[in-house]
């Protein structure tokens, strides 16, 4: 694991959004893997112009989303499928015969799981997630407590995630259960950014990168993972240990 500290979300986003390109121009038939919330907002904004601007392609990449909220239509503006579509999928030009996102209004939840693990061994594997952390230290919906050896799954969410996540949405909704990537996918995937920003990711961070990694903290298992790079302001970087 690496850490970068930078003096601000500028930065931090324009260093992140340069990571991702990199995967794309050494490989541009990656398997990319983005989380939604506030953290990588900037970062994909820089990556959509920076993209354009050095003309990188991303016709031939496929992408896939870390999680999705169970029992909220699609149409609804806070789901990753709204949000991943207008910050990437849209200004990239990445078609939908490119993308797998879970539908958390599917029937059969299990199928999707089995879906999503079946389109990324496809592929051999994740290139390059990208992920926040909660103030649980969850990734994704890996929830405190979670095994470390599930693969994609559905996942109640943590009282603390419930009330977060009503801030993604300009309705009120319902959010109970989420379905995700598993643990096991997120650190084994060949390129891990790990992003966050402000004061409130201060006490989270200090436990998952000098903590003991324990299932509680199940964003704490990063510090095992050789090629993952937390990219972090001041502000967040603020309660780690000289
Ligand atoms: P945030 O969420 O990026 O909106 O802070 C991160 C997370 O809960 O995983």
């Amino acid at each position: 694991m690496t850490i970068r500290v930078f003096e601000d979300t500028e930065q931090l986003a324009s260093a992140a959004a340069e990571a991702i390109l990199d995967t794309v121009k050494a490989n541009p038939y990656s398997l990319l893997c983005f989380a939604t919330g506030n953290s990588p907002v900037r970062t994909y904004q820089l990556l959509t112009e920076n993209a354009f601007r050095e003309n990188i392609d991303f016709t031939r990449c496929r992408c896939i989303g870390l999680d999705e909220w169970v029992q909220v239509p699609r149409t609804n503006s806070g789901t990753c499928y709204h949000l991943l579509r207008e910050q990437l999928f849209i200004p990239l030009g990445i078609k939908e015969s490119q993308i797998l996102l879970f539908d958390g209004m599917a029937q059969d939840l299990e199928q999707e799981c089995s879906k999503m693990n079946s389109f990324i061994q496809a592929q051999s594997g994740v290139d390059c997630i990208v992920v926040g952390i909660g103030t649980n230290g969850h990734i994704g919906f890996n929830e405190p407590g979670v095994d470390m050896n599930l693969q994609a799954h559905v996942q109640d969410l943590h009282e603390s995630t419930v009330k977060a996540g009503a801030h993604y949405f300009s309705q009120p909704t319902v959010i109970s259960r989420g379905i995700t990537l598993g643990m096991t996918q997120v650190l084994g995937a060949r390129k891990l950014l790990l992003l966050a920003n402000g004061k409130s990711k201060a006490a989270i961070l200090r436990a998952s990168l000098q903590g003991i990694p324990t299932r509680k903290v199940p964003a704490s298992f990063i510090q095992q993972a050789d090629h993952a790079m937390v990219l972090i302001d001041k502000e967040a970087a603020s309660e780690l240990y000289q």
